[in-house]
């Protein structure tokens, strides 16, 4: 693993930017995109440079069971305004939400994740160091699937909510098994809540209480991590 500390969330949002470009550069054509607030800083430098996206394809970690793409709650709704609205993919996939077959929505997506594989995949993590949706416990061999969101998810995702019980509980998210398939994976992490997540994801052992500690086991992944989230790294 390659670990860049940055100063901040801007420095880094500047440090994943450059990343893009030469992926761009080196053509790439699929990139996995990801959500949540850590993303933010890359995708503004995105959407105010020049590079274009119009012949690629994006294909996202995860989306919220029960939430139309129209819902300001949802993952589409965020990549929407994020990202796609000034930054056009040929293509751009998130898992359908508003389907609650999920048999039918986790394959229709593994469809997509196996037609367009991943060059770089952008990941946040979570306090409990999940990667996309897959919480505590996930296999590392899995595909899409619906997951039960942790409480502890639950309970950060509730800002956004106007009440507790709108916050959804279920989620689709593409499984480790294939985010370890991307050919490079750049992960972002800033402040001291991240802190824990990323000691036991770099320096921890490789354990599936951990679903980022995956990561160890891939090839070419960069971690970009401000002071406070790499305040416990050796
Ligand atoms: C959600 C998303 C993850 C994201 C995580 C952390 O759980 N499904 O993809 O990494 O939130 O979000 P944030 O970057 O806002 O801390």
């Amino acid at each position: 693993m390659k670990i860049i500390r940055v100063k901040d969330q801007n420095e880094g949002g500047q440090k994943a930017f450059e990343i893009f470009k030469e992926a761009l550069a080196d053509n790439a054509q699929v990139f996995g995109l990801a959500t949540g607030s850590s993303p933010i800083t890359l995708y503004q430098n995105l959407a105010k440079s020049d590079l274009d996206f119009s012949d690629k394809v994006s294909v996202n970690l995860d989306e919220y069971v029960g939430l139309d793409a129209d819902n300001e709650q949802s993952y589409h709704y965020f990549m929407q305004h994020n990202l796609f609205y000034a930054k056009p993919f040929k293509k751009s996939y998130v898992p359908d939400g508003s389907n609650l077959d999920a048999d039918q929505a986790t394959a229709d997506y593994d469809k997509i994740i196996e037609e367009n594989p991943i060059d770089l995949q952008l990941l946040g993590i979570g306090r409990n160091a999940h990667i996309g949706f897959n919480e505590p416990g996930s296999s590392f061999d899995a595909k899409t699937t619906k997951v039960a969101l942790t409480q502890s998810t639950i309970d950060a995702n509730t800002r956004f909510f106007d009440k507790e019980e709108d916050v959804p509980k279920f989620a689709y998210s593409m499984g480790i098994g294939s985010i370890l398939k991307a050919k490079k994976i750049l992960l972002v992490a800033y402040g001291e809540n991240k802190a824990e997540a990323i000691y036991n994801t770099v320096e921890g052992p490789v354990t599936e209480d951990v679903p980022a500690s995956a990561l160890q086991n891939h090839p070419d992944v960069t971690i970009i991590v401000d002071e406070a989230a790499a305040a416990k790294l050796k």
